[in-house]
């Protein structure tokens, strides 16, 4: 650390407490210096500050031309600017190619006080929701803790999305568990590796039919089971329209005494001319205490015609929903405080079966795949990356149920963790649909991973 001879003068004159201020003024901001963001009760803290997610969803290219923009450095620095103009601090990416370098864009965006919340899935590594059990094995979860062993690193990785819209119905709600079960699996990894604790959470479709019950579901248990945030998409304010309106009271009610932070992981609907008058509520008191702010989808024009901006090579046009988004945010500031945020936090209890919107049998969730443990103690290594020949069909599957508390910190050898298995016998019904037409079962896996809605409009 350099201080000159100037300010220490200064310094001395004025007091001990001033001599750090003035030290700080002369060092040299670190590359890509940010503060890494935290849970306390319902809410993300910057330090000792409250957080709000200002975000926008990021995956130029979408589900057709898939592309992971975090390792694409010019691309990324070109949409930074954009990013800043808006008044953003988060944006979220669907999908990362885990074999290439992501060093730059991420330093870039930590340089702009952008954090990154990240979906850990791809359209060939992800829970199928048609075969939940087929699917969560070892060849999927090497990916995913290898995709998480590159990003914790980075201190502005705010959260990873275990998963993306994989229930989207009643019936599909018999995938709760695996979902949950990979939750478990990425905080174990987290700190059996000794990585950042970043939060870990599952982003749900807009759909009412087991809202609450997914989002109760992954706060109950113990805690190793247990989410560190809940998002879902929301699409229910359409302007012109109201807190009261749009039914976004009846949600916070809802969701009031939720232990965990909860935001919007999409937002924006486009029925009519969006003037994102969403914004004003989001970000104040009438919803703060229960919400952590939101997503807008999405940043660049794709099929869906959702796009504040449209990309061409290096030219970024900005389109009409640009300006209104930016003048939404340039007119909203948070709420002073803590925004009435709820400190206490804690578990719910499990919701009990209600087929067919809620139709989980039971609260036990599948071990981890046997094979799949050594990457707790040894690491997961090299990531396959796009190229990579995919997941849902490949591996071996999980065999037994969890006890309670198997998520829980691995150390030395594997056997210590797979002591705590026992027989599925006891508790979980592998839930397996009957034979799906394959092109039904393809449907599936892009939306489990861009967005079901959207997709299949
Ligand atoms: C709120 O909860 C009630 C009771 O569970 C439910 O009927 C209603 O649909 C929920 N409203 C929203 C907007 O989620
Ligand atoms: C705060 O959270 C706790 C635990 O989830 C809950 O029991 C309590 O009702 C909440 N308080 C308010 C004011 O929402």
């Amino acid at each position: 650390m350099k201080v000159n001879i100037a300010s220490l003068v200064t310094a001395f004159t004025l007091g001990t407490s001033t001599v750090l201020g003035a030290a700080t003024t002369t060092t040299t901001k670190k590359r890509g210096s940010i503060t890494p963001i935290t849970v306390k009760g319902n809410a993300f803290f910057q330090g000792d500050d409250r957080f709000y997610i200002r975000g926008v969803d990021y995956q130029p290219g979408g589900s057709s031309k898939l592309a992971d923009p975090i390792a694409d450095a010019d691309g990324c620095k070109r949409d930074i600017q954009k990013f800043k103009d808006l008044g953003l601090n988060t944006v979220r990416v669907y999908s990362v190619d885990n074999s290439q370098d992501h060093d730059e864009c991420m330093n870039a965006l930590a340089d702009a006080g952008i954090y990154l919340v990240l979906d850990v899935n791809t359209p060939k590594y992800a829970i199928n929701r048609a075969d939940p059990q087929k699917s969560y094995n070892d060849v999927y979860l090497q990916y995913i803790f290898a995709t998480v062993e590159m990003f914790a690193k980075y201190d502005n990785t705010l959260a990873f999305f275990s998963g993306n819209e994989v229930i989207n119905d009643g019936p599909s709600s018999k995938a709760a568990p695996y979902v949950k079960a990979v939750t478990r699996d990425l905080r174990s990894y987290l700190r059996s590796r000794d990585l950042r604790h970043v939060p870990v959470g599952y982003s749900a479709a807009d759909i009412d039919t087991n809202r609450l019950e997914m989002a109760q579901y992954m706060n109950c248990g113990t805690d190793d089971e247990r989410s560190d945030f809940f998002a879902f998409n929301d699409y229910s304010w359409c302007d012109p329209s109201s807190f009261q309106i749009s039914g976004w009271d009846q949600k916070v009610k809802n969701f009031t005494g939720y232990g965990l932070p909860l935001f919007l992981s999409e937002y924006g609907c486009n029925t009519n001319t969006r003037k994102f008058e969403e914004v004003s509520s989001l970000y104040s008191t009438d919803m703060t205490g229960v919400y952590s702010g939101g997503l807008v989808y999405e940043y660049s024009q794709e099929s869906s015609k959702y796009g504040l901006v449209e990309i061409n090579g290096d030219n970024v046009k900005e389109l009409p929903d640009y300006d209104a988004l930016k003048t939404a945010f340039s007119k909203t500031s948070n709420p002073k405080g803590d925004g009435d945020y709820n400190s206490t936090g804690g578990a719910d209890a499990c919701p009990t079966k209600n087929a067919p919107n809620w139709d989980v049998d039971s609260d036990f969730l599948p071990a981890m795949p046997a094979p799949a443990k050594k990457y707790l103690t040894a690491g997961a290594g090299q990531g396959k990356g796009f190229s990579g020949g995919g997941s849902m069909d490949a591996g071996t599957e999980s065999t037994t149920t969890a006890t309670a508390g198997s998520g829980a910190v691995a150390t030395g050898t594997s056997s210590t963790s797979s002591s705590t298995s026992k027989s599925a016998a006891s508790g979980l019904q592998p839930p397996r649909l009957a034979m799906t037409p394959i092109a039904v079962g393809f449907v599936t896996v892009l939306s489990t991973v861009l967005g079901a809605s959207l997709i299949l409009l």
